[in-house]
């Protein structure tokens, strides 16, 4: 690594929701940095944090113990300031009077729009891709989208289980409030009858009910529609459905569970390997980068290009989701 990295300062924060996995991503951060020959400095809550100056160094040890932990042990928050030019100039400030000449931030797009304002106020930023929406455009995975479906997919089943034996109709709202991922890949990984994502939002409430009484005519016990959050409304939909259908339908809001828990391995795994790359690429010098999961490989972009990138929604797992269910 470069020689001259002794007095560089690694600043590091978690933005936006929170997503299992960011603590191994911050571990890995933290100790490779380190390793760099940096000093790191941890930024409590987010951007908010870094406003009001809360932050302290951290060694390898602050990371002990820590792989296994859903949640950020920096904490996360949502930070309105940062969006204005006074708040960016001052964050940009903040950095410099600590010596911060890089700044990671694990979080979503919102998080790296930040990121990139800093940049441009003179500190070097490099973004990790945190969420469990899966929606980064340049990034085929994002830290905590395994966590969260496995978490969604063990409890669609056991909604299943008592819907069908109660022979009834099940309509489980799952997050993403702007992108369907968790709705589809648990549409596909739980077998629903129906899904409806946000990117789809033009759904038609009478096909789902027809959908409903013709399963039961051809014996299905249960009907399971999995309904994205931005969809939402998933208790006032149950009752429309169940006074067309005359079948008992009950709604489920999974809600906040889904972002908690320890991260599962896939989880653990990538967030380790992309924050080290993230340590490593700003021994390198590399400036205003963010670190994403393409084809298999972990690979850097430019923010810019990053966030100008665009995410469409797979059409054919759409459509196949829909077809096994028939
Ligand atoms: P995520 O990072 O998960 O997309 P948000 O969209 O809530 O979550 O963004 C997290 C934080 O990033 C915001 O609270 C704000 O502080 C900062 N942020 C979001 N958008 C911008 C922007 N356009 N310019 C500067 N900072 C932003
Ligand atoms: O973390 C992603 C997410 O769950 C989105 O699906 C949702 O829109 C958002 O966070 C809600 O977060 P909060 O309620 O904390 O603002």
């Amino acid at each position: 690594m470069a020689e001259d990295t002794a007095k560089r300062t690694i600043g590091i924060l978690t933005s936006g929701g929170d997503a299992p996995g960011m603590n191994a991503c911050i571990r890995a951060v933290v100790r490779e940095s380190i390793q760099n020959g940096f000093r790191v400095v941890g930024i409590q809550r987010g951007y908010t944090g870094l406003l009001n100056e809360e932050m302290e160094e951290m060694d390898k040890h602050s990371v002990s113990d820590i792989i296994q932990r859903g949640g950020t042990i920096l904490g996360t928050a949502r930070c309105p300031e940062m969006r204005t030019e006074e708040g960016q100039q001052k964050a940009a400030d903040i950095c410099r009077a600590h010596g911060i000449d890089t700044l990671v931030v694990i979080g979503g797009d919102g998080s790296y729009r930040g990121a990139l304002a800093l940049y441009h106020h003179g500190i070097n930023a490099i973004g990790l891709p945190g969420t469990i929406d899966l929606d980064i455009a340049c990034t085929d995975y994002t830290i905590g989208f395994d966590t969260a479906i496995n978490t969604a997919m063990q409890a669609i089943d056991k909604v299943r289980d008592t819907s069908s034996s109660h022979e009834r109709c099940s309509i489980i709202e799952v997050m993403g409030r702007n992108a369907g991922y968790i709705a589809l890949w648990c549409g596909i990984a739980n077998g629903a009858e129906d899904i409806l994502l946000p990117e789809k939002y033009d759904y038609d409430e009478q096909k789902i009910v027809d959908n409903i009484i013709n399963n039961r005519k051809h014996g299905k016990k249960h009907h399971i529609i999995i309904n994205a959050e931005g969809i939402g409304h998933s208790t006032s939909m149950a009752r429309r459905i169940e006074a067309a259908t005359g079948i008992e339908t009950r709604a489920t809001i999974l809600g906040y569970m889904q972002r908690g828990g320890s991260p599962t391995c896939r989880d653990r795994y990538l967030a380790s390997i992309m924050g080290a790359y993230a340590a490593d690429i700003a021994a390198e010098g590399k400036q205003n980068r963010v670190v994403a999961f393409k084809h298999g490989e972990v690979v850097d972009f430019d923010i810019e290009e990053a966030l100008a990138m665009q995410k469409t929604l797979p059409e054919y797992d759409y459509k196949i989701a829909r077809a096994l269910s028939r």
